[in-house]
């Protein structure tokens, strides 16, 4: 009987803890890892505001004709890029000027969009929200149409305590997904943790990667908080200078958001016009890079030789090790089953 008891004991402190992990916001900082730089004080984060800003950022009904949502560009599969549009498809069928980007670990991300132009992630959100090329709405008529459903001013007396929904809640809810998002679990993880090893092609690519590449993709993030020009010429159909046109200082001249290589064998096409399809046009671009002498960062001058074939299937593989599946299919970031979904209502 005593046994029976501690058995049960037990299993009643198993069933505890997991449902008190289960409870948790999924943002973690990962061993050995930098500490983030997003203000959680600013936005403090739990899981019901996580499962909101979920729901919302699944939501078409946040755009003008309720056709297009935040993941309508940035799809889970595709580390929450828009996988084979060079640029961004938004609403009536309009292509904007810039690749969509991975959202991968951005709470360690000082600056976003591929110019720097948005300082915080808590603000982010307006531009997709209002854009006339993205979902083309006005946040009086999102308010609106939020503060009419029942499912939403109740999911945000949850979360905030207040079931009046103003820009500020929606902004916050968003981000409270957004920064959930950490993929730190793909092959190359474990083995710095110890836990698998590197193939010899892989090691061969790493080893590469680490005189050539890091100083700009730099480990554990594979970016650093920095704009620099990786030698690619200005696009003459959009003529976009980057990092110029928010500084408008000449040596910010095609400066671009040095951008993470996580999940990047799934985030094709690549570069902030998506000028690339392949990993292999991106190395092909890296290998002759030495010939041209402006157009490039410091950084690049090390990479002064040809990279053989070879050496840039090496490198491919090596780039392959940090897809992180954990990631990419994990449930708790996929569309969201509620009865928001279930019936779509007041419309
Ligand atoms: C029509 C396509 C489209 C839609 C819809 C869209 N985005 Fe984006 N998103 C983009 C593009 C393109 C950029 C890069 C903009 C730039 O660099 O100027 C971007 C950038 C971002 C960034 C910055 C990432 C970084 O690393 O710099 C975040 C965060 C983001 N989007 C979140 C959202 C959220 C949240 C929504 C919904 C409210 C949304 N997006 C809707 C296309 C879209
Ligand atoms: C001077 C800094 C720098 C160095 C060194 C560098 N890169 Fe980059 N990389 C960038 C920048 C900046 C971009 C984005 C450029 C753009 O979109 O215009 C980029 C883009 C990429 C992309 C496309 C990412 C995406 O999401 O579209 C890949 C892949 C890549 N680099 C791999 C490499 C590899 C492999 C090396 C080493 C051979 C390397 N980089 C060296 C700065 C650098």
């Amino acid at each position: 009987m005593k046994s029976l008891l501690r058995i049960f004991g037990f299993l009643l402190i198993t069933v505890l803890i997991f449902s008190a992990t289960k409870n948790e916001h999924p943002f973690y900082i990962p061993k050995h890892w930098p500490k983030p730089v997003y203000d959680f004080e600013a936005n403090p984060i739990n899981l019901q505001k996580f499962e909101l800003g979920r729901t919302l950022f699944y939501d078409p009904d946040l755009s003008r004709d309720s056709t297009i949502s935040c993941a309508s560009c940035h799809l889970q599969y595709s580390a929450f890029t828009h996988i084979d549009h060079a640029l961004s498809h938004g609403i009536d069928g309009k292509i904007g000027t810039r690749n969509s980007p991975v959202l991968i670990n951005l709470a360690w991300q000082r600056s976003f969009h591929w110019d720097g132009g948005v300082g915080q992630l808590n603000k982010q959100a307006i531009n997709p929200l209002t854009h006339a090329k993205e979902m083309d709405n006005s946040l009086e008529e999102i308010l609106r149409r939020l503060n009419r459903s029942s499912f939403y001013r109740k999911r945000f007396y949850q979360g905030f305590g207040d079931s009046i929904i103003t820009t500020d809640l929606l902004l916050k809810a968003l981000a409270n997904f957004t920064v959930g998002l950490v993929s730190a679990q793909s092959k190359y993880d474990q083995v710095q943790n110890h836990q698998a090893h590197f193939t010899e092609q892989e090691k061969a690519g790493y080893s590469l990667f680490k005189q050539y590449c890091v100083s700009c993709h730099q480990e554990p993030l594979f970016t650093r908080n920095d704009f620099k020009a990786n030698g690619l010429p200005v696009n003459p159909k959009l003529m976009d200078y980057g990092r110029m046109d928010i500084t408008n200082r000449h040596e910010d001249s095609l400066l671009f958001k040095i951008p993470t290589l996580r999940n990047i064998e799934f985030s094709f096409p690549y570069m902030h016009d998506g000028r690339f399809k392949l990993l292999k046009d991106v190395l092909a671009h890296y290998s002759v890079l030495h010939a041209s002498s402006n157009l490039k960062s410091s950084e690049l001058n090390k990479l002064n030789r040809p990279l053989t074939d070879h050496e840039q299937k090496d490198l491919i593989a090596f780039l392959k090790t940090l897809s992180d599946p954990q990631f990419l299919f994990n449930p708790l970031f996929k569309y969201p089953k509620n009865e928001r979904n279930a019936s779509f209502e007041n419309k």
